[in-house]
């Protein structure tokens, strides 16, 4: 620890997190590199119950929010002092689990007198494609899917966002979860549809692919969830064996034809030829590869962090915190969590 030789215009950030089951603690230096990145998953915590338990989430994060910061530090071989600013997520996020993040990093701040800054969650996410992607600036069209959000984005500058999209009922990491559940791949369904999908035909059955009137960029994946149950409950009816593969792929292909299309409109729409995925669900795989090659077909710049990135963790959140920096953003000691903060909102 402490070996980091910190040149007079380094900004180093210490970055929290732990606005749902991640418990997470990061150090990047000048906005763009990761000197550490350490998350502790309560996942398998959380397995048993097929879902995430707030209260249980809130406890281990308690438990484990000082061992995680430290790793942080030591592994980046930086020390307090040398840091400029701490970057917590307060919102949106399960308040309880909102709250260790946010009141370990005001104590730290209370303790050392460096700046506290407050991250909104999906700016976070949306930042993590500055880390892999040095070349990368605003403005470009964001696809935000995770577990608890599905927006199309503008980010037009640093800070500056413009949703254009949204969904109107569950978020598509949502979607996965709860199909996932019924065709008994347990949780978290995300990571085991797109497995499971792998040996399963695409095709196999039609699923529906929601529009939403009068509001082309906006999502709905409530209808496709019942479309699933529906044809679950037919088979059983009709005593037909299920094939979990292919309704599993089938419904990864209706999540993925709808939010490739509804992107790839709105990157034309708008004139973009830069166009960045971020969230949990933007470490699947088929996605990646469908808004991989279709960006290349229309000769649209294509930029996705690695998965590490996508799914929650702190180094998104120190990015976020380094430009809200930069701007002059300082939080006060009554920084609170917001379990609902709106994106762009700033409290
Ligand atoms: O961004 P994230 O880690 O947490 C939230 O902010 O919600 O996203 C978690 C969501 C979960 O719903 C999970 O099932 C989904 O992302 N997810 C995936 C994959 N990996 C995680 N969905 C589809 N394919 C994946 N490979
Ligand atoms: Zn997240």
């Amino acid at each position: 620890m402490g070996n980091y030789n910190k040149s007079n215009e380094d900004i180093l950030v210490l970055a929290i997190e732990s606005s749902c089951d991640e418990t997470a603690a990061s150090v990047v230096k000048n906005g763009r590199e990761v000197l550490s990145n350490v998350i502790y998953s309560q996942i398998s915590l959380h397995t048993v119950y097929g879902g995430v338990v707030p209260e249980i989430a809130s406890r281990k994060h308690i438990e484990k929010i000082n061992q995680v910061i430290e790793q942080a530090l030591s592994e980046a071989g930086v020390r307090l002092n040398d840091i400029d600013a701490i970057a917590v997520t307060y919102g949106p996020g399960l308040v309880g689990a909102l709250l260790v993040g946010v009141s370990a990093a005001k104590a730290i701040s209370f303790a050392t007198g460096i700046p506290l800054i407050g991250v909104h969650h999906i700016e976070g996410h949306i930042c993590a494609n500055f880390i892999e992607n040095k070349g990368l600036e605003p403005p470009f069209i964001c696809l935000v899917v995770s577990g608890g959000h599905s927006h199309l984005v503008v980010v037009k500058d640093y800070g500056e966002y413009e949703i254009i999209g949204r969904t109107r009922d569950d978020a598509a990491g949502e979607a996965f979860d709860k199909v996932a559940r019924a065709i008994g791949l347990g949780y978290p369904g995300g990571p085991k549809i797109d497995k499971v999908s792998k040996e399963g035909n695409p095709d196999a059955i039609r699923f529906p692919r929601a529009k939403v009137e009068g509001s082309e960029y906006d999502f709905s994946f409530s209808g496709l969830k019942s479309a699933v149950l529906n044809y679950l409950n037919s088979c059983e009816m009709k005593g037909e064996k299920v094939n979990t593969a292919d309704v599993a792929a089938s419904f990864q292909k209706a999540v993925v034809d709808v939010l490739v299309d509804h992107s790839l409109d709105a990157v034309k729409q708008y004139g973009f030829d830069r166009f960045a995925i971020a969230g949990g669900v933007a470490s699947n795989g088929s996605l990646r590869r469908v808004l991989e090659e279709e960006c290349q077909k229309r000769g649209i710049s294509f930029y996705s962090p690695s998965p590490i990135f996508c799914t929650d963790n702190a180094a998104m959140i120190g990015v976020a915190g380094y430009y809200e920096y930069k701007k002059g953003v300082r939080h006060g000691f009554d920084l609170n969590a917001v379990p609902n903060l709106k994106l762009g909102e700033r409290i």
